[in-house]
């Protein structure tokens, strides 16, 4: 039998305790009760809760697309921000040798021209296909992106060839991208109705990707399927890890804990932090409430981050991801005469290193007053991210109810697209243009 995520909550003491956990039960089922029977603020976007097993719908398309990507591309450039970027981009990275050619390239994801000119000028002489993926088919930093490589990429294909070569991820029936596609008749993958932006890694805007790149999808599905029967059918806040995790975390903002630290020990955690910090942002982040998440990838960050774990303001908490095996051995070795005085590790590995690291480190932030926990996940293999992903989904649903927050939506992103859209001269937003360039001038 395959190994579970766990969370182990014992250096949150005092400030959690069995007994605390104990107190919100009745809240916590009754939460539960609203996810499962839909009921709870924002019913409308819970098509997340059963998409690893209404994934394998889509799935067949998805890998045959992926299928012939691989064959037909030297690259795929996926084009999208946000949650229609980030699951994506943090599978890819979790799972893939970080020194192997990586087929899957990101774009539309910020609006840097020196990166955008970078990528058209390495694509000239490469075979390409391009996944533009957008729900509300409007945003603009993966629309400019989309223009400018259909411009780039005109220039070496033909019109069949390039409609062959760009596949959308899309709303089901509406948005410019999806009219847009549709008109120029791309193949399209859709973004069901009731999957937000952020839960979406396990529908085509993740799963494309993801198979393109070559990465397992019946294993990333079948993880989070597993941990989807488990928090179905489990509303028990002691029993239920992502119950733990939610109600631990409620139980620290409410001491004035409102910041988050996600400390990772392999750098492969680092974009599944990016994930994991959009997924709680943008869930809790509403109404003046909120826990800020902030990632940290250790050892590195414990030589620039460290000082204030240990010794700043005591408004943190610390979550500690861990695996519980690495594949590969490398055993230090032991030198005659000990010159760099480093025999005390020789025969230990440097995964035993790692270990101590963060051993050290956990016992060190609890002494300093900061509390943390541990999610630990058996390996960075397919099934544990997908555990992983539903862990963390189901968590910020729960921990959001518990703020009274409507953890589906994100109505803060809108006021930056405004303001941009104004100042770029968008029709429709004169009156903000006016205000703006007064702002602007100091007026
Ligand atoms: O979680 C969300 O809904 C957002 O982060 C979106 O994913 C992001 O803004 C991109 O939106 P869209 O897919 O509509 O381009």
């Amino acid at each position: 039998m395959k190994k579970d995520v766990s969370l182990d909550i014992s250096l949150l003491e005092p400030h959690v305790t069995k007994d605390k956990l104990k107190d919100l039960q009745t809240k916590v089922s009754s939460i539960h009760k609203s996810l499962w029977n839909k009921t709870c603020k924002g019913n409308g976007f819970l098509g997340w809760l059963n998409l690893p097993t209404e994934a394998e719908k889509t799935f067949g398309d998805v890998k045959e697309v992926a299928e012939e990507i691989r064959h037909d591309a030297d690259y795929l450039i996926s084009i999208g921000i946000g949650g229609s970027y980030l699951g994506a981009r943090a599978t890819i990275d979790f799972l893939s040798d970080p020194f192997q050619k990586q087929n899957v390239l990101f774009l539309g994801h910020h609006i840097s021209s020196d990166y955008a000119a970078s990528l058209f000028s390495f694509l000239k002489d490469k075979d390409v296909y391009v996944n533009v993926i957008s729900k509300s088919g409007g945003t603009t930093e993966p629309a400019v992106a989309f223009r400018l490589i259909r411009q780039e990429l005109a220039k070496k294909y033909s019109d069949s060839e390039l409609q062959k070569r760009i596949i959308a991820t899309t709303d089901a029936k509406k948005g410019i991208l999806h009219d847009f596609a549709e008109k120029e008749k791309y193949r399209r993958f859709v973004i069901p109705d009731d999957v937000g932006g952020r839960f979406s890694v396990l529908t085509p805007v993740g799963l494309l990707p993801i198979a393109a790149a070559g990465c397992d999808l019946q294993e990333l599905l079948k993880g989070a399927k597993s941990m989807q029967d488990l928090c179905e059918k489990n509303d028990n806040v002691l029993d239920n890890p992502a119950l733990t995790y939610a109600t631990a975390r409620y139980l620290l903002y409410q001491q004035g804990k409102n910041v988050e630290v996600l400390s990772a020990f392999e750098p492969f955690f680092q974009y599944v932090g990016e994930w994991w910090k959009q997924l709680f942002g943008e869930s809790e982040g509403k109404e003046n409430k909120g826990i800020y998440p902030t990632a940290a990838n250790m050892t590195t960050d414990l030589h620039s981050l460290g000082q204030y774990l240990q010794e700043g303001e005591r408004m943190l908490f610390e979550t500690f991801v861990r695996l519980g095996q690495t594949y590969a051995e490398i055993s230090i070795p032991h030198i005659e005469k000990d010159p760099d005085k480093l025999n005390f590790v020789a025969g230990q590995t440097l995964s035993d290193v790692n270990e101590n690291a963060y051993l050290g480190t956990k016992y060190a932030h609890c002494d300093g007053g900061l509390p943390n926990m541990t999610i630990n996940a058996p390996a960075r293999n397919a099934f544990s991210l997908g555990q992983l992903y539903y862990f963390f989904e189901f968590a910020v649903a729960v921990s959001g109810l518990l703020m009274d927050v409507n953890p589906f939506n994100q109505p803060g992103v809108e006021a930056y697209k405004k303001n941009m859209s104004a100042l770029l001269g968008k029709p429709g937003f004169e009156e903000q243009k006016a205000k703006l360039d007064k702002k602007i001038k100091g007026e």
